[in-house]
């Protein structure tokens, strides 16, 4: 087992299984236009050795699909029923929601027991404005299949000033009346948001965040698992509700996560752009791909940071 001086090791990895999305969204995309068809990509069945390899490697016990929005690639149901069918202890996926409705069947069937989807507002027009690609009606339906197939949601909400700082009462309310979990997640320096004022002008804190709630609700601070990246809240009676606070309160010292890109790069960190390309280890036979992936893993290791410092790379690119 790979153990760094904070004790940090590999836990739980995320893929990305492709790059392209069919949002743009403000906060990942700088120019608006969809990445609709990604580059130099990786086959499900590639992607799928990979992750045993890294498995076998790491000593990987959970796994999240993402993207890009994962659910846009042919490769989605090859690779989720590969996952569904590994030693995981967990396995979950991380969406938009926009094709949840089309892909019910092979996400019944993969046995899947929870997913993130992520929200951003209730309003139509500010779901365009942010999204620029997809529509608000089809995700609502979408969120309701999934409850009613018993998979337990997470929604994934990122608050900008100016934007849809009015939604984050109502996306609570939304969530508390259907028993799901909503997580806040404080936006993130990453791509072009490194660039400029845009960043400093639309960040919203936990403080912010909490002091808005308080107006509606009483809550308490609850345990969270020693790995868990967010911030977690009690409202008596009514349900869960988290803060991802990268900034306010940083995670990075308990952080288990490892990243393998679509393109089959490995990233050891967030705030780190340092990546190894692994996509040749396939061809090798597992006695000669392991021993090169341990030293590989043991450099992703080094490459993790104390706190989230902001990078050039973006969410549609590894993954969130
Ligand atoms: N800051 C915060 N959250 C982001 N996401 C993508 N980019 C950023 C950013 N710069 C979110 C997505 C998704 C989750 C995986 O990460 O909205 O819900």
């Amino acid at each position: 087992m790979i153990v760094d001086k904070l004790g940090r090791r590999f836990k739980n990895l995320r893929v990305s299984l492709t790059a392209a999305c069919n949002y743009a969204c403000t906060y990942c995309v700088p120019n608006g236009k969809r990445l609709l068809k990604a580059e130099n990509e990786l086959s499900a069945c590639s992607l799928l050795t990979l992750t045993q390899l890294i498995q076998a490697a790491a000593g990987i016990e959970q796994l999240r699909i993402t993207g890009g929005d994962p659910l846009v690639t042919p490769k989605f149901d090859d690779f989720l029923l590969g996952v569904a069918a590994l030693p995981l202890k967990d396995f979950s996926l991380t969406t938009n929601g926009q094709l949840l409705l089309s892909k019910a069947d092979v996400i019944e069937a993969s046995g899947i027991s929870r997913m993130n989807i992520s929200l951003d507002t209730l309003n139509p027009l500010k779901f365009k404005q942010i999204a620029r690609g997809g529509d608000l009606e089809t995700v609502l339906k979408g969120i309701d299949k999934m409850q009613a197939l018993g998979i337990k949601l997470k929604v994934n909400m990122v608050p900008m000033r100016g934007t849809n700082q009015d939604d984050i009462l109502p996306l609570l309310d939304y969530c508390l009346d259907r028993n799901i979990e909503l997580r806040y997640i404080e936006l993130m320096r990453m791509g072009h948001l490194t660039q400029g004022t845009r960043y400093q002008a639309d960040f919203l804190s936990m403080q912010h965040l909490l002091d808005e709630i308080g107006t509606r609700y009483r809550f308490e601070r609850t345990d969270a698992p020693f790995d868990s990246t967010a911030v977690r809240f009690h409202i008596p009676e009514r349900g869960y509700f988290g803060i991802i606070a990268n900034e306010s309160e940083p995670f990075c010292t308990a952080c288990t996560r490892l990243r393998l890109s679509s393109d089959g790069f490995l990233y050891g960190c967030l705030s780190n752009s340092a990546r190894t390309y692994i996509g040749d280890l396939v061809d090798l036979p597992s006695h000669l791909a392991l021993p090169k992936l341990q030293k590989i893993l043991l450099k992703a290791l080094g490459d993790k940071q104390l706190a989230f410092q902001g990078e050039t790379t973006v969410m549609k690119f590894i993954g969130g």
